[in-house]
């Protein structure tokens, strides 16, 4: 499919209708940040309920990654649920649920042999990964970065610290959680300069929270997502996670990788911690993970995870058809769309780049592979975020047929299908263009 076609003016009277529906009987909570209603998908491109054809560069919030409904991962579903849908891997054995293991084991950024956990989304793999850490270390304090965002469940809500709404009316929180500063450079915590970054902002964790709020052997894990992706697709420098790393293994904390988003393929590797030249001591991953059908997977070297039965499980985790359906997502990306994410990811930050240089509201153009993130700022000096602007931006994009969402307050992100091409890509870049130029203040000065 060819994309963009709009037909009508948006949202069109399909989707007007449907979101009214929604309206009365959906739980308000959920942020639509505007009003596409989707009716079918091919790759990376999608349908509205009106027969309007967007250009997807949001992928249903870093899901789709083999792209919507790959006509293999559609086969390796159908194929599974004519066998069995459920039969509990709490209770019996399945091969789907050995043979994604296996692939784990293969994949996952840890040496040695691993085991891993199933259940079904994101949160639910950070949650298994704090009772594991605190079950493996016998210790109950936990460390996670402000601006990250680990889940909504109790648990992973106590280390979320992406915006105070998120843990609003929802406190106190779990009692052992704490926060350090990230290794965001655009801003720097500690207001050096990236060029000469020694991590300081690890400095606070090192020497501030470890000595005065808890003592480190009383500290079970660090959760850390190797690239910030709902605080605003912010890319470390490696001297960060490696300064995390050395922390945390001279303290005997268990470092947990948050790839729920970064994970899968999505930044050119099958994990982005790769990047960094890091092995954690475990990984959580969903989203992309089985292409859109919902599965998370928390994978520790095997010593970590020797937990006795029913200490932890999940009745729905790692459903058959959910393993099936990543067991294919992995062969697509090992074939060659973890390729695709590195290659097209590269023109399209390019791409980007070069709209940095026209534009100036856009203050910093950052990512890996197919996770890209702009940051728009309304002086580059001040760096004051413009937050209505990106909303305006983003409202734009959609209005020209093309779905982004926002990241943190005033970022961009670019998370499409791992099946974009360049072509796409550069579709993705002009309707940018479009909608930065057609913002009504000309933005930063600077
Ligand atoms: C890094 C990260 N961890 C965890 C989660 C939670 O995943 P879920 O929404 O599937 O519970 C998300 C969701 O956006 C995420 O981006």
């Amino acid at each position: 499919m060819d994309a963009p076609i709009i037909k009508t003016a948006l949202p069109g009277p399909n989707a007007k209708a449907l979101i009214e529906r929604d309206r009365r009987v959906v739980s308000p909570s959920y942020t639509r940040d505007y009003p596409f209603v989707m009716a079918r998908g091919a790759g990376a491109v999608v349908e509205d309920v009106d027969g309007n054809l967007f250009l997807d560069c949001a992928a249903g919030i870093a899901v789709n990654s083999t792209g919507h409904s790959h006509p293999d991962v559609v086969a390796a579903i159908i194929d599974q649920s004519q066998k069995f849908l459920h039969m509990s891997g709490t209770d019996f054995y399945y091969e789907p649920q050995v043979r994604l293991a296996e692939e784990f084991n293969a994949v996952a950024p840890l040496s040695g042999d691993t085991r891993s956990f199933f259940s079904n989304s994101g949160a639910e793999a950070i949650e298994a990964a704090i009772k594991l850490a605190r079950y493996a270390t016998g210790r109950y304090g936990m460390v996670g970065f402000l601006g990250s965002f680990h889940g909504r469940t109790m648990g992973a809500l106590s280390l979320t610290s992406s915006k105070a709404f998120q843990r609003r009316g929802f406190g106190p929180m779990q009692a052992g959680a704490f926060h350090a500063p990230y290794g965001n450079c655009y801003r720097c915590p500690v207001g050096l300069k990236p060029e000469s970054c020694q991590a300081e902002c690890l400095d606070f964790l090192e020497h501030q929270l470890l000595v005065h709020l808890i003592s480190p052997d009383e500290v079970a894990g660090v959760v850390v997502e190797p690239i910030q992706g709902e605080g605003g697709y912010v890319v470390p420098k490696p001297q960060f996670h490696q300064r995390l790393r050395d922390i945390t293994r001279n303290h005997g904390i268990l470092l947990i990788a948050d790839e729920v988003q970064s994970g899968m393929g999505r930044t050119g590797r099958m994990f982005a911690i790769e990047h960094f030249d890091v092995e954690p001591d475990m990984v959580a991953v969903a989203k992309g993970v089985a292409s859109g059908l919902p599965l998370g997977v928390t994978t520790a070297r095997a010593a970590v995870m020797s937990w006795p039965p029913g200490s932890h499980a999940s009745t729905f985790g790692g459903n058959p058809v959910s393993c099936a359906a990543a067991l294919k997502t992995i062969e697509l990306l090992k074939a060659s769309l973890m390729q695709n994410a590195a290659d097209v990811g590269a023109y399209l930050l390019g791409r980007l780049k070069e709209l940095q240089l026209k534009h100036p509201i856009v203050g910093d153009v950052r990512g890996k592979g197919l996770m890209i993130g702009i940051e728009l700022v309304r002086d580059r000096v001040t760096k004051e975020r413009a937050v209505t602007e990106r909303d305006a931006v983003v409202d734009a994009c959609f209005q020209r047929g093309l779905l982004v969402l926002g990241a943190g307050k005033n970022a961009i992100r670019i998370s499409p299908p791992l099946v974009l091409t360049k072509a796409q890509a550069s579709t993705a870049v002009e309707i940018i263009d479009a909608a930065l130029g057609s913002l009504p203040v000309a933005g930063a000065v600077r």
